[in-house]
């Protein structure tokens, strides 16, 4: 069955972690609204992935609370933030809704649906640590930027997708990116 995913994309590096999500998710045939904030169009030029807008279904304005995601009525099966700047994570850690993208997030926590953020710095500094705890105690899957090797991918795609697969499992959304362990060795 087909499942609306919500996908926050922020000023973070990485924005190839939104792009891939959203074409996987398409290719699924689960379809993605997209909200990005002001900086995140900003990297997403920067790094050239234009091509994450050809994947959405649905973009909406990044200070517009009518949009759907704004209300706890909405009916997306789960919010994807990815990825997701120190900034944003601190806001929703905090309760701050003060841009779209937040406010949906808040939204997920209190209606316990599933929220996965990606976050993406490096070193993490204590306020981000405990930022962190404090979303995953309300019930956020924190799913860091972190991509795996065992498997030996071949293109920083295949990279990606490590961290992908993750992410498509935690909103309950059937793949084949990464195969069972036992069926792999
Ligand atoms: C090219 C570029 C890369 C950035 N990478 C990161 C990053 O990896 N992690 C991070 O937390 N902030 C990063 N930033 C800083 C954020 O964009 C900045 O803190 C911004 O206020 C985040 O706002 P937003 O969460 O509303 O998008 C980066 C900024 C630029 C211009």
């Amino acid at each position: 069955m087909s499942k609306r995913i919500l996908l926050g994309v922020t000023g973070a590096s990485g924005i190839i972690y939104a792009t891939r999500l959203s074409m996987h998710l398409k290719n699924l045939g689960h379809p993605v609204d997209l909200i990005l904030t002001k900086t995140a169009e900003q990297v997403l030029k920067h790094e050239a992935q234009e091509q994450l807008y050809k994947y959405a279904h649905a973009i909406f304005p990044i200070d517009d609370y009518f949009k759907e995601p704004a209300s706890g009525s909405s009916s997306y099966s789960a919010m994807v933030v990815a990825p997701c700047s120190m900034g944003s994570l601190a806001k929703i850690s905090a309760g701050i809704a003060d841009n779209l993208l937040l406010r949906s997030a808040d939204v997920c926590l209190k209606e316990r649906r599933p929220l996965v953020l990606v976050p993406r710095e490096m070193p993490y500094n204590a306020i981000h640590l405990q930022n962190m705890q404090n979303l995953e105690k309300a019930g956020a899957s924190i799913i860091s930027a972190s991509p795996s090797f065992y498997r030996n991918p071949k293109t920083i795609e295949d990279l990606v997708d490590t961290v992908v697969a993750k992410v498509l499992s935690h909103i309950h959304v059937t793949h084949s990116l990464a195969p069972d362990w036992g069926t792999h060795v």
